[in-house]
């Protein structure tokens, strides 16, 4: 598989298939540390939830993972974090960020994935990953960017695929 990257780290990758997208969740999820928050962009079905699928599975999560679309945030609790994921798609009062307490999700002790950040206005915390996923004639294709010392520092260790 191509891996076109550059002096920050950053990389594009192409995903054939749903598999790949998860393989990429996966690949991510050998590299996560507590504390970390990942964005995931892209329009409507371009994977980001199954990114995230892929990602569990590697932590070890047998359960189903449902997209948060109506409830705007799942916890999948792990012995030594809690990961939440969050999908801003249908937010529109970021009065809710502060009423649902949110904001305390995102620690030291936690690692937040969240799809439709651009929904999430200015109360959402800068992110230290960013995986934008483009829906291409077939497949996607996947970026992922560093945006803090510590998301660089995560990107650096992943696996070559
Ligand atoms: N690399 C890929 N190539 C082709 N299809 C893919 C790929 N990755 C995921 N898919 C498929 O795209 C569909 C939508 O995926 P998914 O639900 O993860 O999108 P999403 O970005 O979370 O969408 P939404 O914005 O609606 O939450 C699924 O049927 C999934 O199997
Ligand atoms: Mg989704």
């Amino acid at each position: 598989m191509s891996h076109a990257g550059n002096d920050n780290g950053d990389f594009t990758v192409p995903l054939p298939d749903d598999a790949a997208t998860q393989a990429l969740g996966a690949r991510l999820a050998r590299v996560l540390e507590p504390g970390l928050s990942l964005w995931l962009c892209g329009d409507l079905g371009a994977g980001k939830t199954t990114l995230t699928r892929g990602l569990l599975r590697e932590l070890g999560y047998g359960g189903r993972v449902k997209s948060p679309t109506y409830t705007l945030v799942e916890l999948y609790p792990f012995s030594s974090f809690n990961l939440y994921h969050f999908d801003l798609y249908r937010f529109v009062d970021p009065n809710e960020w502060a009423d649902a307490g949110f904001r305390e999700y995102f620690s030291d002790t936690s690692i937040c994935l969240v799809e439709w950040p651009e929904k999430g206005g200015d109360l959402l915390p800068e992110p230290d990953i960013r995986v934008r996923l483009d829906i291409l004639d077939a497949g996607r294709s996947a970026h992922v960017q560093g945006l803090t010392e510590a998301g660089r520092k995560c990107i650096a260790r992943l696996s070559t695929p």
